[in-house]
Protein backbone atom coordinates (compact mmCIF):
# COMPACT_ATOMS: atom_id res chain seq x y z
CA UNK A 1 0.00 0.00 0.00
CA UNK A 2 0.89 3.50 -0.56
CA UNK A 3 1.36 4.50 2.37
CA UNK A 4 2.26 1.86 4.93
CA UNK A 5 5.17 0.65 3.08
CA UNK A 6 8.92 0.79 2.26
CA UNK A 7 7.64 1.73 -1.31
CA UNK A 8 6.55 5.27 0.10
CA UNK A 9 8.84 5.52 2.78
CA UNK A 10 -9.86 -15.25 15.64
CA UNK A 11 -13.17 -14.18 16.90
CA UNK A 12 -12.94 -11.82 20.29
CA UNK A 13 -12.63 -13.87 23.21
CA UNK A 14 -13.12 -10.50 25.74
CA UNK A 15 -11.78 -12.43 29.21
CA UNK A 16 -13.31 -9.25 30.97
CA UNK A 17 -11.68 -6.80 33.88
CA UNK A 18 -11.34 -6.54 37.36
CA UNK A 19 -12.16 -4.13 40.12
CA UNK A 20 -9.29 -4.75 42.14
CA UNK A 21 -6.49 -3.29 40.63
CA UNK A 22 -4.06 -1.52 42.83
CA UNK A 23 -3.73 2.21 43.14
CA UNK A 24 -1.26 3.53 40.40
CA UNK A 25 1.37 5.92 41.20
CA UNK A 26 0.94 9.25 40.21
CA UNK A 27 3.53 10.40 37.79
CA UNK A 28 3.96 13.99 39.79
CA UNK A 29 7.56 14.57 37.53
CA UNK A 30 6.72 13.44 34.28
CA UNK A 31 6.88 16.66 32.23
CA UNK A 32 10.74 16.87 33.17
CA UNK A 33 11.11 13.41 32.14
CA UNK A 34 10.14 13.88 28.66
CA UNK A 35 12.96 15.45 26.69
CA UNK A 36 13.78 17.81 29.24
CA UNK A 37 16.46 19.39 26.66
CA UNK A 38 13.57 20.94 24.23
CA UNK A 39 15.11 19.29 21.11
CA UNK A 40 14.29 15.55 21.18
CA UNK A 41 16.91 13.41 19.11
CA UNK A 42 14.05 12.31 16.25
CA UNK A 43 12.99 15.48 15.72
CA UNK A 44 11.75 19.83 16.15
CA UNK A 45 10.17 20.10 19.47
CA UNK A 46 7.33 22.23 19.58
CA UNK A 47 5.85 22.69 23.08
CA UNK A 48 2.30 23.83 23.00
CA UNK A 49 1.72 23.63 26.22
CA UNK A 50 3.18 21.91 29.60
CA UNK A 51 0.84 20.54 32.73
CA UNK A 52 0.81 17.52 34.56
CA UNK A 53 -2.72 16.47 36.57
CA UNK A 54 -2.51 14.05 39.28
CA UNK A 55 -5.26 12.06 41.46
CA UNK A 56 -5.12 10.05 44.36
CA UNK A 57 -8.24 8.21 43.67
CA UNK A 58 -8.49 6.30 40.57
CA UNK A 59 -11.70 4.29 39.69
CA UNK A 60 -11.16 0.81 37.91
CA UNK A 61 -13.64 -0.98 35.91
CA UNK A 62 -16.76 -2.62 37.19
CA UNK A 63 -18.31 -3.78 34.04
CA UNK A 64 -16.38 -6.37 32.08
CA UNK A 65 -15.51 -6.01 28.48
CA UNK A 66 -17.58 -9.02 27.86
CA UNK A 67 -20.76 -7.39 29.29
CA UNK A 68 -19.77 -4.22 27.40
CA UNK A 69 -19.67 -5.88 24.18
CA UNK A 70 -22.81 -7.39 24.13
CA UNK A 71 -24.42 -3.86 24.50
CA UNK A 72 -26.02 -2.71 21.33
CA UNK A 73 -24.03 0.52 21.91
CA UNK A 74 -20.88 -0.73 21.33
CA UNK A 75 -21.51 -3.21 18.65
CA UNK A 76 -23.60 -0.20 16.33
CA UNK A 77 -21.01 1.62 16.70
CA UNK A 78 -18.11 -0.39 15.78
CA UNK A 79 -20.60 -1.64 12.33
CA UNK A 80 -21.50 1.78 11.82
CA UNK A 81 -18.03 3.50 12.07
CA UNK A 82 -15.90 0.28 10.71
CA UNK A 83 -19.21 -1.46 8.84
CA UNK A 84 -17.14 -5.27 8.03
CA UNK A 85 -14.82 -5.68 5.23
CA UNK A 86 -13.98 -8.58 3.18
CA UNK A 87 -11.80 -11.10 5.07
CA UNK A 88 -9.50 -11.07 2.23
CA UNK A 89 -9.19 -7.43 2.64
CA UNK A 90 -8.79 -7.31 6.42
CA UNK A 91 -5.99 -10.05 6.50
CA UNK A 92 -4.28 -8.70 3.44
CA UNK A 93 -3.93 -5.26 5.33
CA UNK A 94 -2.78 -6.47 8.72
CA UNK A 95 -0.01 -8.76 6.92
CA UNK A 96 1.37 -5.86 4.87
CA UNK A 97 1.27 -3.73 8.26
CA UNK A 98 2.81 -6.61 9.63
CA UNK A 99 5.90 -6.57 6.94
CA UNK A 100 5.52 -3.31 5.75
CA UNK A 101 6.34 -1.04 8.91
CA UNK A 102 9.69 -2.34 10.08
CA UNK A 103 12.23 0.10 8.37
CA UNK A 104 10.01 3.09 10.07
CA UNK A 105 9.36 1.11 13.34
CA UNK A 106 13.56 1.33 13.17
CA UNK A 107 13.46 4.66 12.77
CA UNK A 108 10.81 5.92 15.31
CA UNK A 109 11.87 3.83 17.66
CA UNK A 110 13.77 6.57 19.65
CA UNK A 111 10.67 8.56 19.81
CA UNK A 112 8.35 6.32 20.95
CA UNK A 113 11.36 4.96 23.49
CA UNK A 114 10.83 8.61 24.88
CA UNK A 115 7.06 8.68 25.33
CA UNK A 116 6.88 4.98 26.83
CA UNK A 117 9.63 5.51 29.39
CA UNK A 118 6.69 7.85 30.86
CA UNK A 119 4.65 5.19 31.36
CA UNK A 120 7.70 3.51 33.60
CA UNK A 121 6.37 2.07 37.06
CA UNK A 122 3.64 4.67 36.31
CA UNK A 123 1.08 2.97 34.57
CA UNK A 124 -0.68 -0.61 35.37
CA UNK A 125 -3.42 -0.49 32.73
CA UNK A 126 -2.71 0.50 29.15
CA UNK A 127 -5.22 0.89 26.54
CA UNK A 128 -4.02 0.84 22.87
CA UNK A 129 -6.63 2.13 20.82
CA UNK A 130 -5.75 0.91 17.02
CA UNK A 131 -3.66 -1.52 18.03
CA UNK A 132 -2.74 -3.03 14.76
CA UNK A 133 -0.03 -5.74 14.38
CA UNK A 134 0.75 -4.75 17.84
CA UNK A 135 4.16 -2.74 17.37
CA UNK A 136 4.18 -0.98 20.39
CA UNK A 137 4.03 -4.20 22.92
CA UNK A 138 8.00 -4.39 23.08
CA UNK A 139 7.99 -1.26 24.78
CA UNK A 140 6.63 -2.72 27.56
CA UNK A 141 8.66 -4.37 30.21
CA UNK A 142 6.78 -7.40 31.39
CA UNK A 143 8.32 -6.75 34.69
CA UNK A 144 6.35 -4.03 34.97
CA UNK A 145 2.95 -6.25 35.18
CA UNK A 146 1.99 -4.02 33.20
CA UNK A 147 -2.10 -5.31 31.53
CA UNK A 148 -2.53 -3.67 27.89
CA UNK A 149 -6.31 -3.59 26.11
CA UNK A 150 -5.67 -3.63 22.56
CA UNK A 151 -8.89 -1.98 20.72
CA UNK A 152 -8.98 -2.44 17.10
CA UNK A 153 -11.99 -2.94 14.38
CA UNK A 154 -10.23 -5.54 12.46
CA UNK A 155 -9.96 -9.06 13.84
CA UNK A 156 -7.17 -10.08 11.61
CA UNK A 157 -5.10 -7.80 13.37
CA UNK A 158 -5.18 -9.97 16.89
CA UNK A 159 -2.94 -13.42 15.79
CA UNK A 160 0.01 -10.30 14.72
CA UNK A 161 -0.83 -8.36 17.95
CA UNK A 162 -0.85 -11.51 20.11
CA UNK A 163 2.31 -12.89 18.25
CA UNK A 164 4.00 -9.72 18.98
CA UNK A 165 2.83 -9.29 22.76
CA UNK A 166 4.61 -12.91 23.23
CA UNK A 167 7.56 -11.74 21.32
CA UNK A 168 8.04 -8.76 23.85
CA UNK A 169 7.74 -11.34 26.71
CA UNK A 170 4.47 -9.89 27.85
CA UNK A 171 2.31 -12.76 28.75
CA UNK A 172 -0.61 -13.24 26.85
CA UNK A 173 -2.67 -13.48 30.33
CA UNK A 174 -1.27 -9.75 30.42
CA UNK A 175 -3.00 -8.73 26.81
CA UNK A 176 -6.55 -8.72 25.84
CA UNK A 177 -7.72 -8.04 22.30
CA UNK A 178 -10.94 -5.99 21.50
CA UNK A 179 -12.67 -5.38 18.54
CA UNK A 180 -14.06 -1.93 18.73
CA UNK A 181 -13.56 1.39 17.69
CA UNK A 182 -11.55 4.76 19.26
CA UNK A 183 -15.27 6.02 18.97
CA UNK A 184 -16.91 3.68 21.62
CA UNK A 185 -14.63 2.06 23.98
CA UNK A 186 -15.68 -0.41 25.91
CA UNK A 187 -14.40 0.24 28.81
CA UNK A 188 -15.31 2.25 31.85
CA UNK A 189 -14.78 6.10 32.64
CA UNK A 190 -11.62 6.31 34.20
CA UNK A 191 -10.26 2.57 34.34
CA UNK A 192 -7.03 2.93 32.33
CA UNK A 193 -4.03 4.74 33.38
CA UNK A 194 -2.51 5.56 30.12
CA UNK A 195 -4.08 5.13 26.31
CA UNK A 196 -1.66 4.82 23.58
CA UNK A 197 -2.19 5.31 19.82
CA UNK A 198 -0.10 5.18 17.12
CA UNK A 199 -0.92 6.35 13.44
CA UNK A 200 -4.57 5.65 14.06
CA UNK A 201 -6.43 8.81 14.23
CA UNK A 202 -5.70 9.06 10.88
CA UNK A 203 -8.35 6.59 10.22
CA UNK A 204 -11.02 6.95 12.60
CA UNK A 205 -14.05 8.10 11.43
CA UNK A 206 -14.62 10.70 13.81
CA UNK A 207 -11.11 12.18 15.13
CA UNK A 208 -12.82 14.47 18.03
CA UNK A 209 -15.07 11.56 19.67
CA UNK A 210 -12.15 9.17 19.57
CA UNK A 211 -10.10 11.95 21.89
CA UNK A 212 -13.29 12.47 23.89
CA UNK A 213 -13.76 8.57 24.72
CA UNK A 214 -9.75 8.80 25.30
CA UNK A 215 -10.45 11.20 27.46
CA UNK A 216 -13.59 9.71 29.23
CA UNK A 217 -11.66 6.09 30.35
CA UNK A 218 -7.99 7.62 31.26
CA UNK A 219 -8.10 8.42 35.15
CA UNK A 220 -7.36 11.72 36.04
CA UNK A 221 -3.54 12.29 36.12
CA UNK A 222 -3.65 9.75 33.27
CA UNK A 223 -1.35 10.05 30.19
CA UNK A 224 -2.49 9.65 26.75
CA UNK A 225 0.82 8.87 24.25
CA UNK A 226 0.25 9.67 20.40
CA UNK A 227 2.60 9.38 17.40
CA UNK A 228 0.46 10.52 14.27
CA UNK A 229 1.11 11.54 10.92
CA UNK A 230 -0.35 14.57 9.78
CA UNK A 231 -0.59 17.01 6.84
CA UNK A 232 2.41 18.94 5.12
CA UNK A 233 2.22 22.21 5.40
CA UNK A 234 0.00 24.31 3.27
CA UNK A 235 1.63 25.03 -0.23
CA UNK A 236 4.58 22.60 -0.34
CA UNK A 237 4.69 20.24 -2.90
CA UNK A 238 4.07 17.38 -0.24
CA UNK A 239 0.84 18.84 0.92
CA UNK A 240 -0.70 18.59 -2.80
CA UNK A 241 0.67 15.40 -3.48
CA UNK A 242 -1.20 14.40 -0.09
CA UNK A 243 -4.25 15.96 -1.76
CA UNK A 244 -4.17 14.18 -4.63
CA UNK A 245 -3.28 10.65 -2.84
CA UNK A 246 -5.49 10.80 -0.39
CA UNK A 247 -8.88 9.16 -1.66
CA UNK A 248 -6.31 6.50 -3.34
CA UNK A 249 -4.92 5.98 0.38
CA UNK A 250 -8.44 5.56 2.03
CA UNK A 251 -9.27 2.88 -0.48
CA UNK A 252 -6.08 1.22 0.10
CA UNK A 253 -5.06 2.02 3.48
CA UNK A 254 -8.57 1.11 5.34
CA UNK A 255 -9.37 4.77 5.76
CA UNK A 256 -6.06 6.60 6.16
CA UNK A 257 -6.39 10.20 5.13
CA UNK A 258 -3.36 11.52 4.37
CA UNK A 259 -4.59 15.41 5.12
CA UNK A 260 -5.67 15.46 8.95
CA UNK A 261 -4.45 18.24 11.29
CA UNK A 262 -4.36 15.97 14.41
CA UNK A 263 -2.36 18.00 16.26
CA UNK A 264 -4.70 21.12 16.36
CA UNK A 265 -7.46 18.19 17.51
CA UNK A 266 -5.20 16.89 20.15
CA UNK A 267 -4.39 20.60 21.45
CA UNK A 268 -8.18 21.21 21.78
CA UNK A 269 -9.46 18.30 22.99
CA UNK A 270 -9.39 19.36 26.78
CA UNK A 271 -6.25 17.85 27.98
CA UNK A 272 -4.87 19.92 31.02
CA UNK A 273 -1.79 19.54 29.40
CA UNK A 274 -0.29 18.59 25.77
CA UNK A 275 3.25 18.31 24.83
CA UNK A 276 3.95 17.76 21.40
CA UNK A 277 6.74 17.82 18.97
CA UNK A 278 7.42 17.33 15.12
CA UNK A 279 9.32 15.13 13.02
CA UNK A 280 9.83 14.22 9.71
CA UNK A 281 11.40 10.99 8.70
CA UNK A 282 12.63 9.15 5.69
CA UNK A 283 10.87 6.06 5.61
CA UNK A 284 7.75 7.83 6.09
CA UNK A 285 7.55 9.18 2.83
CA UNK A 286 4.16 10.93 1.86
CA UNK A 287 3.03 10.56 5.66
CA UNK A 288 5.31 12.92 6.93
CA UNK A 289 5.46 15.18 9.08
CA UNK A 290 4.74 12.99 12.03
CA UNK A 291 3.58 14.45 15.27
CA UNK A 292 3.90 12.92 18.79
CA UNK A 293 3.95 13.91 22.62
CA UNK A 294 2.25 13.28 25.67
CA UNK A 295 -1.29 14.77 26.78
CA UNK A 296 -2.14 14.54 30.12
CA UNK A 297 -5.96 14.61 31.73
C1 LIG B 1 -2.05 2.44 10.23
S1 LIG B 1 -2.68 1.27 11.29
C2 LIG B 1 -1.67 1.54 12.72
C3 LIG B 1 -1.60 0.34 13.60
C4 LIG B 1 -0.66 0.50 14.80
N1 LIG B 1 -1.19 1.43 15.76
C5 LIG B 1 0.71 0.90 14.36
O1 LIG B 1 1.26 1.88 14.88
O2 LIG B 1 1.27 0.20 13.50
C6 LIG B 1 -4.25 1.91 11.77
C7 LIG B 1 -4.98 0.98 12.69
O3 LIG B 1 -6.18 1.63 13.12
C8 LIG B 1 -7.23 0.68 13.08
N2 LIG B 1 -8.49 1.44 13.00
C9 LIG B 1 -9.16 1.83 11.90
N3 LIG B 1 -10.29 2.49 12.24
C10 LIG B 1 -10.31 2.53 13.60
C11 LIG B 1 -11.21 3.07 14.56
N4 LIG B 1 -12.31 3.72 14.19
N5 LIG B 1 -10.92 2.91 15.87
C12 LIG B 1 -9.78 2.25 16.26
N6 LIG B 1 -8.90 1.73 15.40
C13 LIG B 1 -9.16 1.86 14.08
C14 LIG B 1 -6.91 -0.17 11.88
O4 LIG B 1 -7.58 -1.40 11.90
C15 LIG B 1 -5.41 -0.31 12.01
O5 LIG B 1 -5.06 -1.38 12.82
Amino acid sequence: MILYSPLFSSPIRPRGITSSSPTPRVNSDASDSFCPSGLCSCGRRRLIEAAVATSLFPVFPSTSVASKLQSDDYTATLRKVHPPRPDWYEELYASVLNKGMRTYEDEIAGCKSELFARLKGNAERVLEIGIGTGPNLRYYSADDGVRVFGVDPNRKMERYAQAAAVAAGLPLSNFEFIQAVGEAIPLDDASVDAVVGTLVLCSVKDVDKTLKEIKRVLRPGGLYLFVEHVAAKDGTPLRFIQSVLDPLQQTLADGCHLTRETGTNISRSGFSGVELSMTSLSSASIINPQIYGVASK
